[in-house]
């Protein structure tokens, strides 16, 4: 099976357990990627069941509406049921690095909202230690360089995403070279230095359940 098979599959397990777990009439948070976008296409077939959903970016927002799926304001809604989203890394207590889409800050928010979290992803992405992947920073633009030289004094290398301007209109600096042992305290860390939007180590709001594509199957983790 290929990765991209493995992103279908986690896919259609998460349409199901939507279909299973989300009350009727509530609000789905939906996720931004191609594991996400999997997702959207499969959620189609369900839409009557959905209140609607919240989107995590404007792609998403697009996609959704494409389908005939209805998108609400995140601020038009009560709650949200339930958040579905892939991840770049997933660790053993269920802290994520994620934002490598750039959609960080609002998928962040959406996810604070949620009641329960559902991350969607292959195992080429469940690590021991998270930090391989680089981590994603959005900033504002004017505090860029400053920003990036408190990453460097944190041990990371950050580099700027050449070219991409995020939803909010901001710059992603991807941080190289971490280890990260501490996921919840560096995440505050990085939340401290002026200038910094979010970051994308989902460590203080991590995941509740992990539906995972493997060989052998889509495998579920509960926290
Ligand atoms: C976007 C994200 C995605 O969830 C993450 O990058 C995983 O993407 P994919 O499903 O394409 O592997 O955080 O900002």
């Amino acid at each position: 099976m290929t990765q991209d098979e493995m992103k279908q599959a986690v896919a259609r397990t998460a349409c199901d357990y939507v279909a299973e777990h989300l009350p009727v009439g509530a609000i789905l948070g939906v996720g931004t990627g191609s594991t996400a976008n999997y997702f959207i296409d499969q959620i189609a077939g369900i839409k009557e069941r959905l209140g609607g959903t919240v989107a995590s970016s404007e792609a998403t927002a697009r996609r959704l509406a494409g389908h005939g799926i209805r998108v609400f304001d995140l601020n038009d809604v009560e709650a949200v049921g339930m958040y579905v989203d892939g991840a770049d890394e997933i660790d053993g207590s269920m802290a994520m690095v994620k934002g490598g889409g750039g959609a960080l800050t609002r998928e962040k928010i959406v996810a604070a909202v949620a009641r329960t979290f559902v991350c969607i992803c292959d195992d080429s992405k469940r690590v021991g230690t998270l930090g391989r992947f680089p981590l994603p920073v959005e900033v504002i633009a004017m505090a860029r360089a400053h920003v990036s030289r408190e990453l460097a004094r944190l041990g990371g290398r950050p580099k700027l995403r050449e070219g991409l301007v995020t939803d909010n209109g901001n710059q992603i600096i991807d941080v190289h070279g971490l280890s990260i042992t501490d996921p919840v305290g560096f995440e505050t860390r990085i939340n401290q230095i002026v200038g910094v939007v979010s970051n994308g180590l989902f460590a203080q709001r991590g995941a509740d359940v992990l539906l995972l594509a493997t060989l052998d199957g889509v495998q579920t983790f509960l926290r």
